[in-house]
């Protein structure tokens, strides 16, 4: 009983703030955290907000596709690298629109930083920690697998 008086009395304390101008401080500081989230993306060192893909970002995603990851995915991301037959489970052919469909990009990005087994994979897709710090680069190459799969 005594809950349930204090729900209304919750409710209508809220309906008063609102009343009271409550709506306007909390839009104000939802603007502000937008401004904080504008603000961060535009550091390089805070990997949250999905970064801008810069042309210097995407020459350097082409780099490190080549020299890391093609190893396992192929060239063209198809799965079937130098290194794959070893592998089992296989290396995600991007090609896939199956595959496709069943991820998102942050969970894209997740597995290019932190590795396979961060996502519940083989350990063998391996962690890149020095992209960690590099939020532009990591979203070229989830551009760059999104676009194998086109
Ligand atoms: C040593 C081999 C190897 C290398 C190098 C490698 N991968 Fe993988 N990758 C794998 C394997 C194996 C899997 C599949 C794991 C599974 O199905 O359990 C995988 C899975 C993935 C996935 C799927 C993640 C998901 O959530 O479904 C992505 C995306 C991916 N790799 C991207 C990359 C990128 C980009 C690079 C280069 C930066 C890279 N991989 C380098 C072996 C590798």
């Amino acid at each position: 009983m005594k809950a349930r008086r204090f729900g209304y009395g919750f409710v209508a304390a809220v309906m008063a703030m609102t009343a009271a101008g409550a709506a306007p401080l909390v839009s104000r500081a939802a603007n502000s955290y937008q401004m904080l989230a504008q603000a961060a993306s535009t550091d390089n060192h805070d990997s949250a907000p999905p970064a801008a893909v810069t042309a210097d970002a995407r020459a350097q995603a082409a780099e490190i596709f080549t020299s890391r990851c093609a190893t396992c995915h192929g060239d063209q991301g198809r799965g079937n690298g130098p290194a794959a037959a070893n592998l089992n489970p296989r290396p995600v052919n991007f090609h896939s629109r199956k595959w496709q469909r069943s991820v998102t990009d942050a969970r894209i990005a997740q597995a290019i930083v932190q590795g396979g087994k961060a996502v519940g994979l083989s350990a063998e897709m391996a962690s890149n920690p020095d992209l960690e710090n590099e939020p532009a680069v990591v979203a070229a190459l989830v551009e760059r697998v999104r676009k194998l799969g086109k």
